[in-house]
């Protein structure tokens, strides 16, 4: 197996130093276009191998796409990151043509692989990388819901509390402070409805905190977060890698699914070899029918930039 990263930054060397931590491959090549910056993170992670044990060979290389030929798998995660204050659809203008030169750059070279979006505006520019590549619709994956509902989850352990471990949620609809649907109805603990352990109002509490998570962190450090959005992207490799067939909240092409179609939106999906294989539905009530619809305009309306851009 072979996956590359591209985009050397806080995520995109995160997302490696955890794909190899975990041997999920034989090759990962980290690419940048900055000088040295990718050779440089590369070197350090493999400076790690004897002391964690992990059996990957980390390359990094600046810009030249031949070395990443014949990845089964390809994060993207170049772009400019949001500063406080920003949102994620600020970024658009400028990532919106990194994100296609990039896609344009991989596919030359490994024209079978599977496609992982991490830049933002997450849910466009997996519209875009899908849309501007012709790839068959189960090989473009957007990764914005996993990390969400990881998120969900650390703020549902601290309200009841629990293990984050011991907890079962997850977020549909857009990666935005603003159209993200964390699902407290269905989420679990230890199998049991959370709404058994917090009040309506903390679960209102925690819904709400976890739309903002990336913004908290954001205005925190003064950039936009990496361990959660590394570790996310990571776990969606394995699933791809092992075949895991593992049920995942991705952004992905919907076609009538969720009442949806010509948007990329998180849904519940099974993941393996393949990228996305299948969308699941988890039967909406209609106030999250409501809110899905409403994140879809959303995203709707930030994908038509995409055409005057
Ligand atoms: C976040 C960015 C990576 O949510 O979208 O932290």
């Amino acid at each position: 197996m072979k996956v590359t990263v591209v985009g050397a930054g806080a995520v995109g060397a995160t997302c490696a130093d955890n794909i190899a931590r975990a041997s999920l491959c034989e090759e990962l090549v980290l690419l940048d276009i900055k000088q040295g910056l990718a050779e440089g993170k590369a070197m350090d992670m493999m400076q790690t191998a004897a002391l964690l044990g992990f059996e990957t060979k980390i390359t990094g290389i600046t810009n030249d796409y031949s070395k990443t030929a014949g990845s089964d798998v390809v994060l993207i995660t170049s772009g400019i990151p949001r500063k406080p204050g920003m949102t994620r659809e600020e970024l658009i203008g400028i990532n919106a043509g990194i994100v296609k030169g990039v896609t344009q750059n991989i596919l030359q070279h490994s024209p079978n692989a599977v496609i992982i979006i991490i830049s933002n505006p997450m849910d466009t520019m997996t519209y875009l990388a899908l849309t501007s590549s012709g790839l068959p619709k189960n090989r473009v994956i957007g990764m914005g819901g996993i990390l969400d509902s990881s998120r969900f989850k650390y703020y549902l352990s601290q309200a009841i509390p629990a293990s984050p471990n011991e907890l079962h949620g997850v977020v549909i609809g857009g990666h935005g402070d603003t159209t993200m649907i964390p699902l407290t109805r269905l989420a679990t603990y230890q199998g049991t409805p959370v709404s058994s352990y917090v009040s309506a109002e903390v679960l209102k509490k925690v819904a709400a905190d976890t739309m903002v998570g990336g913004a908290t962190l954001t205005g925190l450090i003064g950039t936009s977060a990496w361990y959660a959005p590394g570790a996310s992207g990571a776990d969606l490799v394995k699933a791809i890698v092992r075949n895991e067939k593992r049920l995942l909240p991705c952004c992905v092409l919907l076609e009538g699914e969720y009442g949806q179609k010509d948007i990329c939106l998180g849904v519940p999906v099974i993941v393996g070899k393949n990228g996305w294989e299948k969308i699941v539905d988890f039967n909406l009530n209609d106030e999250e029918k409501a809110l899905f619809n409403k994140s879809a305009d959303a995203v709707r309306t930030m994908n038509n930039i995409l055409s005057s851009l």
